[in-house]
Protein backbone atom coordinates (compact mmCIF):
# COMPACT_ATOMS: atom_id res chain seq x y z
CA UNK A 1 0.00 0.00 0.00
CA UNK A 2 1.08 3.15 -1.20
CA UNK A 3 0.67 5.55 2.20
CA UNK A 4 2.39 8.43 0.57
CA UNK A 5 -0.01 8.34 -1.78
CA UNK A 6 -3.13 8.11 0.67
CA UNK A 7 -2.08 10.77 2.52
CA UNK A 8 -2.27 13.46 0.41
CA UNK A 9 -5.69 12.16 -0.75
CA UNK A 10 -6.72 12.68 2.79
CA UNK A 11 -5.01 16.35 2.95
CA UNK A 12 -7.20 17.03 -0.51
CA UNK A 13 -8.89 13.97 -2.45
CA UNK A 14 -9.26 14.29 -5.95
CA UNK A 15 -10.03 12.09 -8.70
CA UNK A 16 -10.76 8.27 -8.65
CA UNK A 17 -8.52 7.49 -6.47
CA UNK A 18 -9.60 10.56 -4.04
CA UNK A 19 -13.04 9.38 -4.38
CA UNK A 20 -11.87 5.65 -2.99
CA UNK A 21 -10.09 6.63 -0.48
CA UNK A 22 -13.25 8.98 1.14
CA UNK A 23 -15.14 5.67 0.87
CA UNK A 24 -12.61 4.03 3.46
CA UNK A 25 -12.86 7.39 5.73
CA UNK A 26 -16.41 6.85 5.75
CA UNK A 27 -15.64 3.53 7.64
CA UNK A 28 -12.65 4.56 9.41
CA UNK A 29 -14.54 8.14 10.77
CA UNK A 30 -18.13 6.97 11.23
CA UNK A 31 -17.54 6.72 14.88
CA UNK A 32 -15.88 9.74 15.60
CA UNK A 33 -18.41 11.79 12.94
CA UNK A 34 -21.63 10.95 14.96
CA UNK A 35 -19.98 11.34 18.32
CA UNK A 36 -18.78 14.78 17.03
CA UNK A 37 -22.53 15.52 16.01
CA UNK A 38 -23.88 14.00 19.66
CA UNK A 39 -21.39 16.46 21.19
CA UNK A 40 -22.84 19.46 19.13
CA UNK A 41 -26.11 19.32 20.82
CA UNK A 42 -28.16 20.45 17.40
CA UNK A 43 -31.23 22.38 18.73
CA UNK A 44 -34.23 22.93 15.86
CA UNK A 45 -33.71 25.41 13.40
CA UNK A 46 -29.73 26.12 14.33
CA UNK A 47 -27.46 26.75 11.35
CA UNK A 48 -24.33 24.48 11.39
CA UNK A 49 -21.29 24.78 9.57
CA UNK A 50 -18.87 21.43 9.23
CA UNK A 51 -15.32 22.28 7.86
CA UNK A 52 -13.97 19.45 5.73
CA UNK A 53 -17.03 17.28 5.39
CA UNK A 54 -15.11 15.05 2.97
CA UNK A 55 -17.81 13.32 1.02
CA UNK A 56 -20.90 14.32 3.07
CA UNK A 57 -22.12 10.45 3.69
CA UNK A 58 -22.96 11.50 6.90
CA UNK A 59 -24.59 15.00 6.91
CA UNK A 60 -28.46 13.22 7.16
CA UNK A 61 -27.05 12.49 10.89
CA UNK A 62 -26.52 16.01 11.26
CA UNK A 63 -30.40 17.45 9.80
CA UNK A 64 -32.03 14.62 11.47
CA UNK A 65 -30.42 16.22 15.25
CA UNK A 66 -33.85 18.30 14.59
CA UNK A 67 -36.70 20.58 12.49
CA UNK A 68 -35.03 22.93 10.37
CA UNK A 69 -31.60 22.32 10.65
CA UNK A 70 -29.73 24.54 7.92
CA UNK A 71 -26.65 22.94 7.17
CA UNK A 72 -23.40 24.32 5.30
CA UNK A 73 -20.45 21.67 4.55
CA UNK A 74 -17.47 23.46 2.90
CA UNK A 75 -14.25 21.32 1.77
CA UNK A 76 -10.84 22.09 0.51
CA UNK A 77 -11.63 19.53 -2.34
CA UNK A 78 -13.71 19.87 -5.41
CA UNK A 79 -13.63 16.22 -5.52
CA UNK A 80 -15.21 16.27 -2.40
CA UNK A 81 -18.12 18.70 -2.86
CA UNK A 82 -19.13 16.89 -6.20
CA UNK A 83 -19.48 13.77 -4.25
CA UNK A 84 -21.33 15.43 -1.14
CA UNK A 85 -23.81 16.80 -3.87
CA UNK A 86 -24.14 13.57 -5.48
CA UNK A 87 -24.60 11.89 -2.24
CA UNK A 88 -26.82 13.73 -0.94
CA UNK A 89 -28.88 14.74 -4.45
CA UNK A 90 -32.12 13.86 -2.32
CA UNK A 91 -31.67 15.64 0.52
CA UNK A 92 -30.62 18.67 -1.41
CA UNK A 93 -34.02 19.06 -2.25
CA UNK A 94 -36.37 19.29 0.87
CA UNK A 95 -33.29 20.71 3.05
CA UNK A 96 -31.00 23.41 3.18
CA UNK A 97 -27.86 22.53 2.93
CA UNK A 98 -25.16 24.42 0.66
CA UNK A 99 -21.93 22.87 -0.02
CA UNK A 100 -19.17 24.87 -1.05
CA UNK A 101 -15.45 24.51 -1.76
CA UNK A 102 -13.49 26.78 0.76
CA UNK A 103 -10.78 27.00 3.14
CA UNK A 104 -10.93 27.44 6.78
CA UNK A 105 -8.48 30.03 6.82
CA UNK A 106 -10.91 31.91 3.99
CA UNK A 107 -14.56 31.60 4.33
CA UNK A 108 -16.82 32.87 2.53
CA UNK A 109 -19.24 33.77 5.18
CA UNK A 110 -20.53 37.09 7.50
CA UNK A 111 -19.58 37.28 10.66
CA UNK A 112 -21.75 35.29 13.77
CA UNK A 113 -23.29 33.46 11.26
CA UNK A 114 -23.02 30.11 12.40
CA UNK A 115 -24.53 28.32 15.86
CA UNK A 116 -22.52 24.86 15.84
CA UNK A 117 -19.13 24.33 13.73
CA UNK A 118 -17.38 21.42 13.48
CA UNK A 119 -14.30 19.64 11.66
CA UNK A 120 -13.15 16.49 12.24
CA UNK A 121 -10.27 14.89 11.02
CA UNK A 122 -8.91 18.00 9.03
CA UNK A 123 -6.62 19.85 11.88
CA UNK A 124 -3.76 17.98 10.57
CA UNK A 125 -3.71 19.38 7.09
CA UNK A 126 -4.13 23.18 8.31
CA UNK A 127 -1.57 25.15 6.88
CA UNK A 128 -1.76 28.15 9.49
CA UNK A 129 -4.08 27.09 12.40
CA UNK A 130 -3.56 30.44 14.19
CA UNK A 131 -4.84 31.82 11.74
CA UNK A 132 -7.93 29.04 11.07
CA UNK A 133 -9.08 29.28 14.53
CA UNK A 134 -9.48 33.52 13.94
CA UNK A 135 -11.67 32.55 10.77
CA UNK A 136 -14.03 30.80 12.83
CA UNK A 137 -14.42 32.32 15.93
CA UNK A 138 -15.29 35.03 13.09
CA UNK A 139 -17.94 33.00 11.38
CA UNK A 140 -19.42 31.28 14.71
CA UNK A 141 -22.23 33.03 16.25
CA UNK A 142 -21.60 34.67 20.15
CA UNK A 143 -23.10 31.86 21.81
CA UNK A 144 -22.11 29.38 19.24
CA UNK A 145 -20.22 25.99 20.10
CA UNK A 146 -17.28 25.22 17.80
CA UNK A 147 -15.84 21.13 18.34
CA UNK A 148 -12.29 19.66 17.22
CA UNK A 149 -12.53 16.45 16.82
CA UNK A 150 -9.25 14.36 15.66
CA UNK A 151 -7.20 11.69 17.25
CA UNK A 152 -4.10 12.84 19.33
CA UNK A 153 -1.00 11.27 18.66
CA UNK A 154 0.36 8.63 20.71
CA UNK A 155 3.31 7.14 20.69
CA UNK A 156 3.35 3.77 18.82
CA UNK A 157 -0.53 3.80 17.70
CA UNK A 158 -0.32 5.85 14.65
CA UNK A 159 -1.64 4.94 11.47
CA UNK A 160 0.98 4.14 8.51
CA UNK A 161 0.14 7.13 6.65
CA UNK A 162 0.52 9.96 9.24
CA UNK A 163 4.37 10.24 8.91
CA UNK A 164 3.83 11.52 5.66
CA UNK A 165 2.52 15.37 5.82
CA UNK A 166 0.31 15.11 8.74
CA UNK A 167 0.60 17.64 11.60
CA UNK A 168 -0.02 15.37 14.00
CA UNK A 169 -1.05 17.05 17.98
CA UNK A 170 -0.74 15.94 21.17
CA UNK A 171 -3.25 16.81 23.64
CA UNK A 172 -1.00 19.44 24.84
CA UNK A 173 -0.10 21.23 21.40
CA UNK A 174 -3.64 21.59 21.19
CA UNK A 175 -4.55 22.92 24.43
CA UNK A 176 -1.66 25.54 24.18
CA UNK A 177 -3.07 26.27 20.56
CA UNK A 178 -6.49 26.87 21.92
CA UNK A 179 -5.06 28.52 24.75
CA UNK A 180 -3.33 31.21 22.07
CA UNK A 181 -6.95 32.11 20.72
CA UNK A 182 -9.87 33.67 21.30
CA UNK A 183 -11.98 30.29 22.04
CA UNK A 184 -11.91 28.73 25.97
CA UNK A 185 -12.34 25.06 26.14
CA UNK A 186 -16.22 24.51 27.82
CA UNK A 187 -15.19 20.87 28.09
CA UNK A 188 -12.42 18.05 26.89
CA UNK A 189 -13.67 14.43 26.04
CA UNK A 190 -12.12 11.79 24.32
CA UNK A 191 -13.46 7.79 23.18
CA UNK A 192 -11.63 4.23 22.46
CA UNK A 193 -12.99 4.03 18.92
CA UNK A 194 -14.50 0.73 18.36
CA UNK A 195 -11.87 -1.86 16.99
CA UNK A 196 -11.20 -0.82 13.26
CA UNK A 197 -9.04 -2.92 10.82
CA UNK A 198 -6.37 -1.13 8.55
CA UNK A 199 -3.46 -2.69 6.61
CA UNK A 200 -3.90 -5.60 8.16
CA UNK A 201 -4.10 -4.85 11.71
CA UNK A 202 -6.57 -3.90 14.30
CA UNK A 203 -6.80 -0.66 16.00
CA UNK A 204 -8.31 0.54 18.96
CA UNK A 205 -8.14 4.56 17.53
CA UNK A 206 -8.53 6.83 20.48
CA UNK A 207 -10.22 10.13 19.65
CA UNK A 208 -10.36 13.53 21.11
CA UNK A 209 -13.44 16.16 21.32
CA UNK A 210 -12.34 19.60 22.18
CA UNK A 211 -15.75 21.67 22.81
CA UNK A 212 -15.01 25.42 22.01
CA UNK A 213 -16.76 28.68 23.16
CA UNK A 214 -15.74 32.38 22.39
CA UNK A 215 -13.95 33.82 25.38
CA UNK A 216 -16.52 36.21 25.32
CA UNK A 217 -19.68 34.21 25.83
CA UNK A 218 -21.85 34.37 28.95
CA UNK A 219 -24.07 31.40 28.07
CA UNK A 220 -23.14 27.58 28.97
CA UNK A 221 -22.76 25.09 26.71
CA UNK A 222 -23.74 22.50 29.36
C1 LIG B 1 -9.01 13.16 6.50
S1 LIG B 1 -10.31 13.94 5.61
C2 LIG B 1 -11.63 13.89 6.80
C3 LIG B 1 -12.99 13.95 6.18
C4 LIG B 1 -14.15 13.81 7.18
N1 LIG B 1 -14.23 14.97 8.05
C5 LIG B 1 -13.95 12.56 7.99
O1 LIG B 1 -13.57 12.67 9.19
O2 LIG B 1 -14.12 11.48 7.43
C6 LIG B 1 -9.87 15.65 5.63
C7 LIG B 1 -10.80 16.52 4.78
O3 LIG B 1 -10.53 17.89 5.10
C8 LIG B 1 -10.37 18.63 3.91
N2 LIG B 1 -9.48 19.77 4.20
C9 LIG B 1 -8.14 19.73 4.41
N3 LIG B 1 -7.67 20.96 4.66
C10 LIG B 1 -8.73 21.80 4.62
C11 LIG B 1 -8.87 23.20 4.76
N4 LIG B 1 -7.80 23.98 5.00
N5 LIG B 1 -10.10 23.75 4.65
C12 LIG B 1 -11.18 22.96 4.37
N6 LIG B 1 -11.10 21.62 4.22
C13 LIG B 1 -9.90 21.03 4.33
C14 LIG B 1 -9.79 17.63 2.91
O4 LIG B 1 -10.01 18.03 1.58
C15 LIG B 1 -10.52 16.35 3.30
O5 LIG B 1 -11.74 16.19 2.60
Amino acid sequence: MKFEEIAKQLANPSGKFGIDVALGMNTMNEFISKTTYELLKIRDTESVLEIGLGNGKFIKDILNSGNKISYTGIDLSRTMIIEAKKNNSEIIKSSFLDLIVADIEQMPFWEDTFNKICTINTIYFWKNPALALKEVYRVLANNGVFIIAYRPYIEGQTLNFTEYGFKEYKTKDLESLIMHSNFKIIKKTEQIEPPIKFNGKTHNLLSQYFILQKKTNPYDYM
